[in-house]
């Protein structure tokens, strides 16, 4: 059996359906219960529930073997993973917003930039690569409000549907990665199962082909 990490939260609705089409129905509603391990149907894989931005640690320390990650909680943890399959759902980008009135002013701002981010490895990546010295607040949510009430100049986020950053009167000035959920795998676990992970990932690969329009 191989232990899956699937983060709760907002993948969660549309991982659960895509893991169904590939075979590996969870035995309850994974949305409904409070339990942190649940298997699937077929017996072939344990759903071991995390939150989003943790789920790349347990597969790095092999405590699951694999798991459904986000591209932009990848990028912030940049944790020692494979990741074999770009499964095609949760897609968002990751970008650099503020008010409109500072658009195009990204590079002229005298330094620091100061930048609001749940992502703030990212940010400063982001940031350093364009050599621009800048301060980066971590925030753990709400991101938006920094640069409205002038925490920052700038915010370092996901974007799915815009809402959020239209109805906080916020605009995209860059975009920094096109994001989705990934299928990660522990490097160990890619040769010492490699039979169950290779079914594993046709299998997903099967799904994600279905699923194209
Ligand atoms: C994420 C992100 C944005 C919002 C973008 O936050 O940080 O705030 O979603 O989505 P949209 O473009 O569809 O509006 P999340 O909903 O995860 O909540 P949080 O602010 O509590 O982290």
């Amino acid at each position: 059996m191989l232990r899956l990490a699937l983060p709760t939260g907002r993948m969660l609705k549309q991982a659960t359906p895509f893991l169904e089409a590939a075979g590996y129905a969870p035995v309850e509603s994974l949305s409904d219960t409070r339990k942190l391990t649940v298997p699937s149907k077929c017996g072939r894989v344990e759903y071991l529930l995390v939150k989003p931005v943790d789920a790349p640690l347990y597969i790095e320390q092999g405590v699951a073997e694999a798991g459904l990650c986000g591209k932009d909680v990848l990028m912030e943890v940049d944790a020692d993973l494979l990741e074999p399959l770009d499964l095609g759902f949760s897609k968002c980008r990751m970008v650099v917003a503020g008010k409109p009135e500072l658009e195009r002013k990204l590079d002229n701002l005298l330094s620091p930039v100061r930048v609001a981010s749940k992502f703030p490895r990212v940010a400063q990546n982001h940031f350093r690569k364009k050599g621009l010295p800048c301060t980066v607040f971590k925030l753990s949510g709400s991101v938006e409000i920094g640069a409205v009430l002038g925490l920052s100049h700038y915010i370092v986020d996901i974007v799915e549907t815009g809402t959020t950053l239209r109805e906080n009167g916020l605009v995209v000035h860059e975009e920094i990665a096109e994001c989705s959920a990934r299928l990660a795998v522990n490097r160990a676990a890619w040769y010492t199962k490699l039979v169950e992970i290779r079914e594993l990932v046709d299998n997903l690969r099967q799904a994600v082909e279905g699923a194209k329009p």
